[in-house]
């Protein structure tokens, strides 16, 4: 969680931090600061509440300085107050450090530090880092030294950039904490995510954990704890950097929504044969998993549901497997062998429950591949393999577009599973291919089409929302509930819809409209639920391929997707079910890029 950014060599230091804070908000945006680097000294501004309100500051109250490093927060160690806001400082206010992560020892040092006469000012872990490097300093140590020096106390999980007295440098380092250079022509930025930089430069460097990085107008270095240079390739990021800005959209998630036929082409992209219907994974060619007994997929959230949908579909096509919140994940430790696949399904690649859950897989043995959109991540360091999802920078902080094209891409790993571990290129596998090529081109017609909006405002003034779904759309129903509830704040839930008459429906009246997801598969019985609830006075709005049937017929609205195979079809279903989520929340006028209390990259357990 939390947002750090700095840059050096850069002409304004200032806007190119405010602007890679408004870019990385999604990542926490309760409090926001900057620290700049000044003839005088060193110039802070920090506030509680969005970006918007340090920029609003800044404004009033101009600062100005060469380089500088920039914070935007999501509590996790004392409230939301201006002083708990990075950068913090020591006593002298020569020192600033923003901080991403938890630093878990910050008791024992603050009171040791406290003793020594340090007087703190924040209720923060963070603020321990700042006071040690002082400390060090007035031991003798050269700015770099005492910066190391104060690293190498600290237990837990950090991305940290700090500014150092008069030596014209951004000092930063990482462990556990997502952290990446961006190197331009004599400018060098620092972001705990690309987008922070983008406009500026498409040269990457992702550090590894432990890696310290000095930045100077001059040049930079990347060195391991001991000092030792190490060798850390500079890689191109092809994006557009339009792909991190809201485009003509009034918010990134509507934009995202409306981005995915062009996602769920690059997802599928050369991996798909049309004419062969067969799959060409370039990561993992035939035979890559013939030795797989059973596969377990964890993540988080959003990604957990898609880990949930490839887990019922591997099931489908004979292949043991289940999926699990990374976080119960790490606590249950299911067995595993060396036969099992362990899939890390996270879009971030940072979430410290799923990285957990795949440290504890890989100490017990199992294989491990990383599902990911973020080129880099922690997650790809820490996995033997990866297979990107290339869905693009995903802002908005309810995951739309990298659920579809995690979904694509387990569809895709499905067929190699299945021909690697089964030795069956099985019939159903080419309509299913099929249906997955023309996949963007259904989802566009959805995009085109859909009515969410009049369903959204038909329906804005109800008690709860319900969504049920049978099979491979079960993880639809929940997401679909995930993102009404995330960002409407309104009460949604999802269910089997199996589950419905064991409990739920003690909740159903006619103020607790039910979304009913028919996708070919056991329909039947999904439509006796859909009559059950009817029967205690629930509208219902189905989401059905088939507009003129008796689905149709029977229900109180209609979500129409496009006719496909039923194990594609929870793709369109779920793409009508983020329409509804987005124009319900916008109805209510909520702030549907950044839902109160939530982060989309969650660092903490
Ligand atoms: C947070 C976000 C969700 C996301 C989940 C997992 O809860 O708000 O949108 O699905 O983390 O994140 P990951 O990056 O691992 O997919």
């Amino acid at each position: 969680m939390c947002g750090i950014t700095a840059c050096i060599g850069t002409d304004e230091s200032v806007d190119s931090l405010l602007d890679g804070l408004r870019r990385l908000e999604y990542r926490g945006y309760d409090s926001a600061g900057i620290a700049v680097k000044n003839q005088a000294g060193i110039s802070l501004t920090k506030r509680v509440g969005e970006v918007s309100e340090l920029v609003g500051a800044v404004e009033r109250d101009p600062i100005d300085g060469t380089f500088g490093i920039g914070h935007t927060r999501w509590a996790t160690h004392g409230g939301v107050t201006d002083n708990n806001a990075h950068p913090h400082t020591d006593e002298s206010g020569r020192i600033a450090v923003v901080h991403n992560g938890i630093i878990t020892n910050y008791q024992s040092l603050r009171s040791e530090l406290e003793s020594n006469g340090h007087k703190f000012e924040s209720e923060t872990d963070t603020e321990v880092v700042p006071h040690l490097i002082e400390e060090n300093l007035r031991d003798g140590a050269t700015p770099e030294e005492a910066f190391r020096a104060a690293v190498g106390r600290l237990n837990g999980t950090y991305a940290l950039a700090s500014i150092i007295g008069d030596e014209e440098a951004i000092f930063a380092t990482r462990s556990g904490s997502p952290l990446v250079l961006g190197v331009g022509e004599g400018e060098y930025f620092l972001a705990s995510d690309v987008p922070a930089f983008i406009q500026h430069t498409d040269q990457v460097v992702y550090l590894h954990d432990g890696d310290f990085i000095i930045a100077r107008p001059s040049g930079y270095e990347v060195t391991d704890s001991g000092g030792r240079p190490v060798d850390r390739p500079l890689k191109y990021i092809e994006w557009d950097p339009e792909t991190a800005t809201k485009g003509g959209y009034e918010h990134f998630m509507y934009k995202e929504i409306n981005e995915q036929p062009g996602s769920l082409r690059r997802t599928i992209h050369g991996r798909l044969n049309a004419l062969s219907g067969g799959v060409e994974l370039e990561e993992f060619p035939p035979g890559t998993f013939s030795d797989v007994e059973q596969v377990h997929i964890v993540g988080m959230g959003t990604s957990h549901h898609a880990g949930m949908f490839a887990a019922s579909l591997l099931s489908e096509r004979g292949i043991p497997a289940y999926a699990f919140m990374s976080g119960e994940y790490a606590v249950i430790k299911p067995p595993v062998t060396e036969n099992t696949l362990v899939i890390a399904v996270t879009q971030s690649g940072e979430t410290a429950d799923t990285l957990d859950a795949i440290r504890r897989a890989r100490a017990a043995g199992a294989r491990t591949l990383a599902l990911t959109n973020v080129v880099g991540s922690s997650i790809t360091r820490e996995c033997d393999d990866e297979l990107l999802i290339r869905a693009g920078p995903e802002i908005g902080v309810a995951a739309t577009k990298t659920f579809s094209s995690q979904v694509t891409a387990l569809m895709l790993l499905t067929e190699r599973f299945v021909e690697d571990i089964t030795g069956n290129k099985s019939g159903v596998a080419r309509d299913v291919m099929d249906s997955l090529a023309r996949l963007p081109g259904d989802v566009q017609e959805v995009l085109d089409t859909s009515n969410a909006r009049e369903i959204a405002e038909e329906y804005q003034d109800s008690d709860s929302y319900f969504f049920i779904g049978r099979g491979l759309a079960h993880p639809v129903a929940l997401e679909g509930a995930l993102k009404f509830k995330e960002i409407s704040y309104e009460h949604a839930e999802g269910f089997a819809a199996s589950e419905l008459k064991h409990g739920p429906l003690a909740l159903v009246t006619p103020m607790t409209p039910v979304f009913a997801i028919f996708t070919g598969f056991e329909d039947e019985a999904t439509l006796s639920n859909m009559k059950e609830v009817q029967a205690r006075g629930a509208p219902v709005v189905a989401i059905t391929s088939d507009p003129d049937g008796e689905i149709a017929e029977f229900a109180d609205h209609v979500l129409t997707i496009p006719e496909t195979h039923p194990d594609v079809a929870g793709i369109t279903a779920n793409i009508q079910l983020q329409l509804v989520a987005y124009h319900a929340a916008k109805l209510l006028d909520r702030p549907i890029d950044k839902p109160r209390n939530l982060a989309k990259c969650v660092t903490v357990e």
